[in-house]
């Protein structure tokens, strides 16, 4: 079977992105294709954190709308860049092997570093930790700037599986304020997927910097996913602050010229944002380049209250 056939016979039969799918090929015995590829796909690393607009529900969406992954993307000469990485969604979707995954919150970076070069030392620091409110209140007030990476990571990933809804929020000191969360018994060391993780993140550059830092580096035929913080859709819908630095219409716009920036170079660039008047105005400026605007829905809570759940449509910018 040619290595095209196999791509799809891998799609159609586990449901999986055409990148990881070609991945899976030159990984397995081709006479053993459908066995072999069933143990990848089940061993597979997923974020290790839970993060407030994790993508991981809507990626299946994008890719039945045929807007994910880019079809022209050349996984073996293009590279993967995440610059609001968050729990990394898209990354370990497609595990790239070429990737550089960043961010602006240091703790979450250190964490994701601690993860790729010790993470034997954090799954024994991470089995210390007690879910109990007393004990989390304890390392919640913690001050990570006055702590060893490694007591970082494991705080980070602690307060992350233990806190109220997995969120992250800090106050203008920069301090996390996110009260003790209600849950039977929440899994604080997943010792497996944090070695699978490990594994992934092996070759990739992991770092702390703004978002802009990625134009330096990426090239054409790179793939670029952005997925910043979203512009409230109501005055009081800015329901998370993932960092000290607020991301508000001076920021969007930034971004936006950012795009077209890599546009330019011949990069492949998708986009997520909040479905609102502003961010459609600031988009609408680069259809002329060829820029679409996809409008797809978004099955995720955004209000706490019941009623004002559900089906709401958020934008996925594309350029190809
Ligand atoms: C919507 S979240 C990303 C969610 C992620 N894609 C996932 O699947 O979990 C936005 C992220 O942007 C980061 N961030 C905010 N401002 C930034 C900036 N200027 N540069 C880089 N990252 C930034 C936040 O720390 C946060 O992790």
């Amino acid at each position: 079977m040619n290595t095209n056939k196999s791509v799809q016979l891998l799609q159609d039969t586990f449901d999986i992105n055409a990148i990881y799918a070609l991945k899976i090929v030159g990984m397995v015995d081709p006479l053993n294709l459908l066995e072999e590829a069933k143990i990848l796909i089940e061993e597979k690393p997923k974020p290790f954190v839970k993060w407030v607009g994790g993508k991981r529900q809507l990626l299946k969406q994008f890719r039945l709308m045929n807007l994910y992954p880019p079809e022209k993307f050349n996984i073996k000469t293009g590279r993967y860049f995440e610059p609001f990485v968050g729990g990394g969604a898209v990354f370990f979707d497609l595990l790239p092997e070429k990737s550089f995954l960043s961010d602006l919150n240091s703790d979450l970076i250190k964490t994701y570093n601690v993860i790729k070069s010790d993470v034997e030392k954090l799954i024994s620091f991470l089995k210390e930790y007690e879910y109990e409110k007393e004990f989390f209140l304890k390392v919640r007030s913690m001050q990570p700037k006055n702590l060893p990476d490694i007591h970082i990571a494991s705080r980070f990933i602690y307060l992350n599986r233990t806190c109220f809804n997995g969120m992250y929020r800090v106050n203008s000191k920069g301090e996390f304020n996110v009260p003790f969360g209600k849950y039977s018994n929440p899994l604080i060391c997943d010792e497996v997927n944090l070695r699978r993780v490990s594994k992934a993140l092996q070759n990739v550059e992991i770092n702390c910097q703004d978002y802009k830092m990625i134009i330096k580096k990426a090239r054409k035929g790179d793939f670029v996913y952005f997925d910043p913080p979203y512009y409230p859709i109501n005055k009081t819908s800015s329901f998370t602050t993932y960092t000290k630095e607020a991301f508000l219409d001076k920021e969007q716009i930034e971004l936006k010229d950012t795009y077209l920036e890599l546009h330019k170079k011949g990069c492949f660039v998708m986009l997520s944002n909040s479905n609102t008047p502003f961010i459609n105005k600031i988009y609408n400026e680069l259809v002329k380049y060829g820029i679409k605007i996809n409008e797809v829905l978004a099955g995720r809570a955004i209000n706490s209250k019941g009623a004002k759940r559900g089906k709401i449509t958020e934008v996925l910018v594309t350029n190809y």
